[in-house]
This record gives C-alpha cells, sequence and structure tokens, in this order.
C-alpha cells in the first residue's frame, strides 16, 4: 500500500515580471526570450516569504484533502533554500498550519517533488504514516544574478503542495542522481575563520550559474530516457498516459520530449509562459492547475518527470483518484 494525492494547492509570487522589464536592464529581448525558451512572464516575491506562499499552498492541499492539520503525520519540503537556513521552511509551515508531525526540508533542486514523493512512498509502505504533505518552494530569485541575461530570464518564485492519504494510486517511480557541479550550480555561503586574512577569504557569489546548452542536453536525453523507461518498466503504454506533467523549464525540452515520444502537444501541459522555471515547485503549481480547472479526471494516468540541478532526475505513474 503506498498513496493517493488527495488534495493539491499552489501560490504563485504576487509581483508578475514580464520580459519587458528584463529588456530595460539587459540585452535582450522579448522575442528572444519567448522563441528560445516560451517563457512571456513569470512571479517574484516582494512583498511576501517564501513562508508565505509555502504556508498558503499548504494550507489550500489541506482543505481539499479534507484533512486537519493535526492529522497529519509528516511534512516533507523540498526546497533549494528557505528563508532562514534554520529552522527548515517545513518547521515553519508545520508552525504556521498548526501541525504537530515531524517535518523536514529536502533538497533535489528542481527534481524535489520526485524525490520527496518516493520518500512518501517508502513511508507509506512501511506503515509509518497515514497522511503526508509535501510543499515543493522555491524562491529563485534571491539566486538570480541580473547581469547574466542567460539565467536571470527563467526563472521564478512559486510554491506548490500535495496531500498523501493511504492509496494505491502510485503505479511506478524511480529516481537519480548523477553528481555533477559543473553545469549548474548555486556556490553556498563562503566561511570567514577569524584567523585567514581577509584578502585570502573568498568572496561569496552566490548567484545560479549554468551552462544553458549542456543543461539543455542533460535535460532532452534524461527526460526521454527516464520517460522510455517509465512506461517499459510499469508496462503501460503511452497511449494511455492522459498528460505527460514535465518539469517547466523551457518549451523546447517539452517540445524535444513529446517529439521523441510521438505524441500530441495537448499532453503536454504547460504553465511556464506564465510563470517560469519555478524549480521544485513547477510540478506541483501544474497539477494544480490541471486538477482545479477539473482536466484530471478519476482514473487518469499521469506521468510526472523532472531533472534539475545535481544534477538529479526522478520520473512517476500516478492513477488520479478523485
Ligand atoms: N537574450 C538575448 N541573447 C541571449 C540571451 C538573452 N536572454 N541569453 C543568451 N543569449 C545569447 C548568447 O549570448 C549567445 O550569443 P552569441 O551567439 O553571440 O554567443 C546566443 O544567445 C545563443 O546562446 P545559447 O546559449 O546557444 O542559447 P540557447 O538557444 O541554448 O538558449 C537557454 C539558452 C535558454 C539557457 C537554453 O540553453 C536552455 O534553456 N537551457 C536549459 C536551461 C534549463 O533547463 N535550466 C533549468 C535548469 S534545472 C532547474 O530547473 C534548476
Amino acid at each position: 500500500m503506498s498513496f493517493i494525492i488527495a488534495g493539491t494547492g499552489s501560490c504563485a509570487a504576487q509581483t508578475n515580471i514580464d520580459n519587458t522589464f528584463f529588456e530595460k536592464i539587459i540585452d535582450t529581448s522579448d522575442k528572444w526570450i519567448t522563441t528560445r525558451t516560451g517563457i512571456k512572464n513569470r512571479t517574484f516575491l516582494t512583498d511576501e516569504s517564501l513562508t508565505d506562499i509555502a504556508t498558503k499552498s499548504a494550507i489550500a492541499a489541506l482543505e481539499e484533502a479534507c484533512i486537519s492539520a493535526d492529522e497529519l503525520d509528516f511534512i516533507i519540503c523540498a526546497t533549494l533554500q528557505g528563508d532562514y537556513i534554520m529552522p527548515s521552511l517545513s518547521c515553519m509551515i508545520q508552525k504556521n498550519i498548526g501541525a504537530h508531525c515531524p517535518a523536514v526540508d529536502i533538497n533535489a533542486a528542481c527534481t524535489g517533488f520526485l524525490y520527496a514523493l518516493d520518500i512518501a512512498d517508502s513511508y507509506f509502505k512501511s506503515d509509518k504514516v497515514r497522511n503526508i504533505l509535501i510543499v515543493c518552494a522555491d524562491n529563485m530569485s534571491k539566486f538570480l544574478d541580473f547581469s547574466d541575461r542567460s539565467t536571470c530570464i527563467l526563472f521564478g518564485d512559486g510554491a506548490g503542495a500535495v496531500v498523501l492519504k493511504n492509496g494505491n494510486s502510485l503505479k511506478y517511480i524511480n529516481i537519480t542522481a548523477h553528481g555533477d557541479k559543473e553545469i549548474l550550480y548555486i556556490k553556498g555561503t563562503q566561511h570567514k575563520l577569524p584567523f585567514i586574512e581577509k584578502s585570502m577569504q573568498e568572496k561569496d557569489d552566490n548567484y545560479l550559474k549554468m551552462d544553458g546548452q549542456k543543461v539543455f542536453k542533460f535535460a532532452v536525453s534524461t527526460v526521454t530516457e527516464d520517460i522510455k523507461r517509465a512506461l517499459s518498466d510499469s508496462n503501460i503504454d503511452s497511449s494511455l498516459i492522459k498528460y505527460f506533467i514535465l518539469h517547466q523549464a523551457n518549451q523546447r525540452i517539452l517540445e524535444c520530449s513529446q517529439d521523441f515520444l510521438k505524441e500530441v502537444p495537448e499532453k503536454f501541459p504547460k504553465n511556464l509562459n506564465n510563470l517560469g522555471n519555478t524549480s521544485a515547485a513547477s510540478i506541483p503549481i501544474l497539477l494544480d492547475e490541471l486538477n482545479k480547472t477539473k482536466k484530471i479526471k478519476k482514473g487518469d494516468l499521469i506521468l510526472l518527470s523532472a531533472f534539475g540541478g545535481g544534477m538529479t532526475s526522478g520520473t512517476a505513474i500516478i492513477e488520479w483518484s478523485y
């Protein structure tokens, strides 16, 4: 026995930033960004905190699942970094919603949702829990170098959540890691030991660095391989999948996967045009949108697939249960 998804919730940041904003600060154009990425708009946190939007998405998911925070047995939060290094974002959410269960943050970059589902699966299988809250939330704008035109246009801030209950919806899940810090990374804060001369201390540079073309190649090869393996290992024909819900990084990555699977674009929903790449939050936000607009129905099979820094990847097939 594993889990069913019993409720979804999401919350984008409040401040809309369209491509024209970037035309004013870097050498770029709405046309370049749209044709190379598919992104027109993204939202940034300005007046609210990551904890605020993560909490809102959690409350929405709990309401839909019709359970109280008290009934939660575990909270897993996938994030690159919460508002505080400590307490964790999951502990901040736990306090805000009034839960009393254990809470932990995990970091698998944009693959965070798949990693969280995989961990949750093990908890359900070992009978340790009845209800788990997963919240995926990332504040990518704080890691962006707004003078680097090849990265700052890509990302947005957001949060998405699901409540899981005991059940049998999970048909397949697999996660991978290929340790590599060269093509996509954000450096941590440098130590400043008092006995090391100031001039010898490394300067903090906590901005996201990326070799876009290499990440693109990794994404296309990994996502297509992962999907192929998911379908064959689960013995599910791709025609039975209602939606391929892929990490929202670049429209062209979605199109390559779609061509590879010889599937129609309608089976690859997207929201990256409006929200950009919201890292770990991208799949749960999209899932919530599809759920709230009643595009997914009981019995539908959906395939989720993500890739991200690490480099990590993950794929799951889930039968929708309500
Ligand atoms: N505006 C205008 N020109 C630009 C911009 C911009 N915003 N960014 C780059 N360029 C220029 C480059 O400088 C280069 O110019 P040059 O030919 O004079 O040197 C030219 O455009 C082509 O650059 P490429 O890097 O080849 O552009 P590409 O078509 O590969 O697109 C992009 C770049 C959008 C970053 C693409 O490689 C990509 O999407 N990669 C994957 C990124 C990704 O998935 N990131 C997510 C990481 S995982 C996670 O989600 C955390």
